[in-house]
């Protein structure tokens, strides 16, 4: 299952939409990549492409340096979970996840015994005669997993599996996610358009924007160190304090704080997270800046804070503390970035 998969500048027209253009992604043997976009920026239809389900306009998909271009389907050895799962309503449980060893030709008693192996792996071995019309909406996606793992496929291919869960449930697939991951080293690409579960289940996150991959990188790069100001909007980094860059320092109303090196002087926005500025004496900062509001999230309130005087809504910068941090609006205060390197973007 431990496969490495290559898009080679993928693009896609219908008609005379290109809905993907020139896309270049890498997926590692045994990674986790997440394709984060919004509905419409063409996941599933990458996801398509590489499952033989819907065929390139021009470029090339390639596992494990063989381009499947011409592979029907289902000799690709890649494997794709839907939002739906999908499931032959009259076979039982370990008959669905069965289904693909007897096309191949197993007897029955041999695919069985290779499906339950699966079943227990998606800790459903208990319902395995129970018929799959009737198991809930988690039930039913253990089971499109553990149907497609006992494909032993090259690539796992998933598109917003969980969407449809409800948080608790969703929480309890991403433990199973990690069970999967520890025991068969899968390589995944995991379509979601819900940034927390691409930062959750994924080793690095693409962000698909129209069509194009704005960024690929690790989970963590995309949250601090976003390319551009719509990776750190889809990533949901919030704050982008437009200012001006001089030798390695970002200057705006907000107060002076150093980025990273490489940039060019000129205008650029601070972008930086919510949870990576602290809230400090109002003499200790670079600039002292008044507190406009307070929300409490229970364990975490969000603290909205203003350049003095400022009435521009792109001077404020929204941070987050953990508790109750005890401050009032109104209050004078001064903002220190928590890992002293801040992260600018000129686009
Ligand atoms: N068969 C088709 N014919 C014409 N246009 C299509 C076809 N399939 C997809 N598209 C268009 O391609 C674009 C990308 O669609 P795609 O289904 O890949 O998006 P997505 O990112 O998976 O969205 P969602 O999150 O809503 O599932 C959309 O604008 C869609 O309308
Ligand atoms: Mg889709």
């Amino acid at each position: 299952m431990s496969s490495r998969l290559e898009f080679n500048t993928i693009s896609r027209s219908y008609g005379d939409t290109e809905v993907l253009h020139q896309i270049s992604l890498t997926v590692q043997p045994s990674r986790c990549v997440a394709l984060l976009g919004a509905s419409g920026s063409g996941k599933s239809t990458l996801l398509r492409i590489a499952a033989g389900l819907d065929e390139p306009s021009s470029g090339e998909v390639v596992v494990d340096g063989e381009n499947l271009d011409g592979v029907p389907s289902e000799q690709r050895g890649v494997a794709l979970v839907f939002q739906k799962p999908l499931l032959f309503p009259h076979l039982s449980v370990v008959d669905n996840v069965a289904f693909s060893a007897r096309m191949a030709g197993q007897s029955r008693k041999v695919a069985r015994d290779h499906a339950m192996a699966y079943l227990k792996l998606v800790k459903l071995a208990d319902l395995a005669q129970r018929s799959s019309g009737r198991l809930s909406g988690g039930q039913e996606q253990r089971v499109a997993l553990a149907r497609a793992l006992a494909r032993n496929p090259r690539i796992l291919l998933l598109d917003e599996p969980f969407s449809s869960l409800d948080s608790r449930l969703r929480d309890e697939m991403y433990s199973l996610m990690d069970d999967i991951r520890a025991e068969l080293a899968p390589t995944i690409v995991l379509v979601t358009h819900d940034r927390r579960e691409a930062s959750v289940l994924a080793d690095s996150i693409a962000v698909l924007d129209s069509g194009r991959i704005l960024q690929h990188g690790p989970v963590a790069q995309l949250h601090y160190q976003p390319a551009t100001l719509s990776v750190n909007r889809i990533l949901g980094g919030l704050n982008a304090v437009p200012g001006n860059l001089a030798d390695g320092v970002h200057h705006s109303a907000l107060g002076r704080f150093p980025v990273q090196p490489g940039l060019r002087d000129g205008p650029a926005f601070l972008t930086v997270r919510q949870e990576a500025i602290r809230i400090i004496g109002p003499a200790d900062g670079p600039a002292t800046v008044t507190v406009t509001g307070i929300k409490s999230l229970g364990a975490h309130t969000l603290v909205h804070v203003a350049s003095l005087g400022s009435r521009s809504s792109a001077e404020t910068l929204t941070v987050e503390v953990p508790g109750d941090p005890g401050i009032r609006i109104g209050q004078h205060v001064g903002l220190q970035l928590v890992n002293t390197t801040g992260w600018a973007v000129t686009q």
